[in-house]
């Protein structure tokens, strides 16, 4: 089937069933391989994106279920304040470590400061416990997300 969907932006007409799985029309239709495929059960976040802001997990969206709603996936979250703000902070704090978990973080992170500008710590455990990270990078992660508060706060 045909559909045409809205992702960063731009629209995309695509070919695929409609029971298909986001996650895989954006890596191997779209070929944007930043949403990550960890689980497939919605369990770890590693495929998580935005879908009309909300964070998302692609690997259990099917794309008939998606209609006109907007799409954000990790490729272009750095062109809101907020997805700069993590990005800038995830930098400086080198919170990665094999990196594969970190699509799905910093697109969870940039929906909880999009929404909170303010989080506290229950607030960022509660909004990143869905986000699996093997290495173990969650300090770091909750540090990022207070350093990029806090850049937002003063304007970027
Ligand atoms: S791959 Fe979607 S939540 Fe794990
Ligand atoms: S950085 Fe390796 S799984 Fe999170």
């Amino acid at each position: 089937m045909g559909f045409t969907i809205r992702v960063n932006g731009n629209a995309h007409s695509v070919d695929a069933d409609g029971d298909t799985p986001l996650l895989w029309v954006l890596r191997d239709v779209l070929g944007m391989t930043g949403t990550k495929f960890g689980c497939g059960m919605a369990l770890c976040g590693a495929c998580t994106v935005h879908i009309d802001g909300s964070p998302t997990r692609s690997c259990v969206t099917p794309v008939d279920s998606i209609g006109d709603s907007e799409i954000t996936t990790v490729e272009a979250i750095g062109k809101t304040p907020e997805g700069a703000a993590i990005q800038k902070a995830w930098l400086n704090l080198e919170v990665v470590q094999c990196g594969y978990c970190q699509s799905g973080q910093i697109m969870s992170a940039s929906a909880l400061l999009a929404g909170n500008s303010h989080p506290t710590d229950a607030d960022i455990d509660d909004a990143m416990s869905g986000n699996i990270c093997r290495c173990g990078t969650y300090l770091r992660i909750r540090e990022a997300i207070k350093q990029a508060a806090q850049s937002v706060g003063q304007g970027g």
